[in-house]
C-alpha cells in the first residue's frame, strides 16, 4: 500500500521524535521482516514508515488504549472528541475524572481515549504528565483554538493501523520484544539519560527510567544482536551512553529540543543514534 501524507502523530509527546527524523530515517535498513518500536510515545518514526507489519508498545497503557480505539472505532472516538470544551472548567472537571480510580474504570475504552486526547491537546504545552498516582496533573493550556478533533489525522491513521498487521502491546520494552526474530528491525526511543541531576523528566509515567533501567536496555540489545536483529537506539549524548554503547556503531545528530522540566535548556543539543549494522 502507498503511503498516507495524512498520517501524523495524534498526541504530543515528550521526547517525539517529528524535528530529527530526516536524521533517523537516514540510518533505517532499507528492508527488513517486522518492525518494533517498544517505547512508541507519539509514534514519530512509525508514521513515517508505516511499515506493513509491526509490534508497536509502549508502557503507558493510557497511551495504548488510545491506537487500538483509533484502530477499531474511530467513528466513536471522533464522535465523542467532538463533544469537549475548550473551557477551564470543563477541562478540570475532565481531569479529574482518574481522581476516582472506581468511576475511572467504568469509563469505556473509547471515553478513555478521549479524555487523553482532549487533555493532551488543552493542557499547558500539550504533554501527557502524571503525578506519583498516576493522575493526570498538566495544567489548563488556554490555548486560543487547539486542534482537538483532527479527523483527516485520525482517519487515515486508523486506515493504516487497518490495512497492516499490528500487534499492539503495554508491557516493559523487554517482554515487547521477546518475539523478535532474525530480519526484524527495532527501533528503541527510551526515555532519555538526562543531562544533567535537575534536567531528568520522569512524568512519562509512574517508575521512571534510571541508569539500571538503561542498562538493563543496553542487555536487550546485545541479545538482538546475539539474534542478527538490527537495532538502532535513540539517547541523549552522555558519557555515560557513549560509554555504555562503546562497542557499537554511534552517530551524533544534533537536535532542536524545547521540551524539559524547566525550558531552560532550549536550543541545540546532541543526540546519539547507536545501532549494530
Ligand atoms: C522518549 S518517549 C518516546 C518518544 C516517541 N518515540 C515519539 O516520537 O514521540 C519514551 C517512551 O517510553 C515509555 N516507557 C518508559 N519506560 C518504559 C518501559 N520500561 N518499557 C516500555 N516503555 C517505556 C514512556 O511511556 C514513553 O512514552
Amino acid at each position: 500500500m502507498d503511503k498516507s501524507n495524512s498520517i501524523t502523530p495524534v498526541v504530543k509527546w515528550v521526547g517525539g521524535k517529528r524535528q530529527i527524523l530526516s536524521e533517523i530515517t537516514k540510518y533505517v535498513p532499507e528492508t527488513f521482516s517486522v518492525y518494533y518500536e517498544p517505547f512508541v510515545g507519539g509514534g514519530a518514526l512509525l508514521f513515517e514508515l508505516q511499515p506493513q507489519r509491526a509490534v508497536v508498545n509502549d508502557i503507558n497503557c493510557e497511551l495504548m488504549n488510545i491506537y487500538v480505539v483509533i484502530k477499531e472505532n474511530v467513528e466513536g472516538l471522533i464522535a465523542d472528541l467532538q463533544r469537549h470544551k475548550n473551557e477551564e472548567d470543563y477541562f478540570y472537571r475532565i481531569r479529574e475524572l482518574d481522581r476516582n480510580r472506581e468511576f475511572y474504570s467504568m469509563l469505556t475504552p473509547v471515553q478513555r481515549a478521549s479524555r487523553i486526547i482532549y487533555l493532551n491537546k488543552t493542557c499547558y504545552n500539550g504533554l501527557f504528565r502524571v503525578n506519583k498516582s498516576g493522575e493526570f496533573n498538566a495544567p489548563f493550556g488556554n490555548y486560543r483554538k487547539p486542534n482537538i478533533v483532527n479527523e483527516t489525522a485520525l482517519r487515515a491513521v486508523s486506515a493504516y493501523f487497518n490495512s497492516a498487521q499490528i500487534g499492539f502491546a503495554c508491557q516493559d520494552f523487554e517482554d515487547a520484544l521477546q518475539g523478535a526474530e532474525k530480519g526484524a528491525f527495532v527501533y528503541l526511543d527510551p526515555p532519555y539519560d538526562p543531562l544533567s541531576a535537575t534536567a531528568s523528566f520522569t512524568g512519562y509515567d509512574r517508575g521512571g527510567f534510571g541508569r539500571e533501567e538503561q542498562a538493563r536496555l543496553k542487555n536487550s540489545c546485545d541479545k538482538l544482536n546475539k539474534k542478527g536483529i538490527s537495532f538502532l537506539l535513540s539517547n541523549s549524548a552522555t558519557d555515560y551512553i557513549m560509554d555504555l554503547y562503546r562497542d557499537y556503531k554511534i552517530e551524533v545528530i544534533r537536535a532542536r529540543r524545547s521540551v524539559n522540566s524547566k525550558g531552560e535548556r532550549r536550543g541545540d543539543v546532541a543526540e546519539l543514534l547507536v545501532m549494530n549494522y
